[in-house]
């Protein structure tokens, strides 16, 4: 885990909302936020053992537009405005058979909670964005994206149109808010852990063989990126889409 000493305080009055925040990635993010010294909510469907402790809790469905609205209203209340969103919940379960047999219902909830999640939470919460000084998007892809795969190719679609929905939105939001995309390839937490104990062919193994620097990433090593992204350390940076992946989509 982090140790705080090790960070400058450089987010200190900086209000952050973090979706999927209670455990796995989105977990490591509001951790680090907190270690910078910002005000965080984390968002989820319940709460969490992980759960940073220096966080407020919101719970809230994100793939529902009621439960996008509640989270909006519950959180700028909790912060009292917002400088900093990061849309990290998302997932999806594998059809190893192939593309073709993946139904439409797992397309339509890919589609929802991996991109139109993060493109509504964006909308109700752009009024307090435009508000802040220093604001900063970013939305969680996956290696995925880049990498074509049939069993996941529902999840890999959706990843991919956050991406391109990312770029648009960082040109029309310019220069008042920045709007960044992270990419984590295999990253260690509760989401992948259950993946590979649940989908026949997917080992720690079988992933090692694809990531060049001979390790799956650690969840501190996404939030790094992002702590940098949403800080004035990464003030020129917008519209891109950063790689957290060990080289794994470098070939
Ligand atoms: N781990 C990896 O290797 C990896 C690789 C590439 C990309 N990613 C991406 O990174 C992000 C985080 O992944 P992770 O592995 O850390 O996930 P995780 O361990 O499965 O945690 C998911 C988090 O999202 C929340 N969540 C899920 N559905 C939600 C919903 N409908 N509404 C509100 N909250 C919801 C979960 O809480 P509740 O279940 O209580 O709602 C939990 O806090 C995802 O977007 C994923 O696609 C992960």
């Amino acid at each position: 885990m982090s140790n705080p000493s090790n960070f400058p305080k450089e987010l200190s009055g900086h209000r952050a909302l973090v979706t999927g925040g209670t455990r796995g990635i989105g977990a490591a993010v509001a951790q680090r936020l907190l270690d910078a010294d910002a005000k965080v909510v984390v968002v989820a469907r319940k709460a969490d053992k992980d759960m940073p402790a220096g966080a407020t809790f919101v719970s809230g469905d994100v793939s529902t537009s009621a439960g996008v609205q509640a989270i909006a209203k519950e959180a700028l209340a909790a912060l009292g405005g917002l400088d900093i969103l990061v849309n990290n919940a998302g997932g999806a379960r594998a059809f190893l058979e192939g593309s073709w047999t993946i139904p439409d219902e797992a397309w339509d909830d890919s589609f929802t909670l991996n991109l139109q999640a993060a493109i509504r939470l964006t909308n109700a919460l752009l009024p307090a964005l435009r508000e802040s000084k220093a604001a900063a998007v970013v939305n969680i892809s996956s290696a995925a994206a880049s990498m074509p795969f049939g069993p996941f190719v529902h999840y890999g679609a959706a990843k991919a149109a956050l991406e391109y929905y990312s770029r648009t939105l960082a040109l029309e939001l310019a220069p008042g808010i920045r709007v960044n995309v992270v990419s984590p390839g295999v990253i260690a937490t509760p989401g992948s852990d259950e993946f590979a104990r649940t989908t026949p062919g997917f080992s720690t193994d079988a992933w090692l063989q694809l990531l060049p620097l001979g390790r799956i990433g650690a969840t501190e090593d996404v939030a790094e990126v992002v702590a940098l992204l949403v800080s004035d350390r990464g003030k020129f940076l917008t519209g891109a889409n950063y790689r957290v992946d060990g080289g794994m989509t470098a070939r």
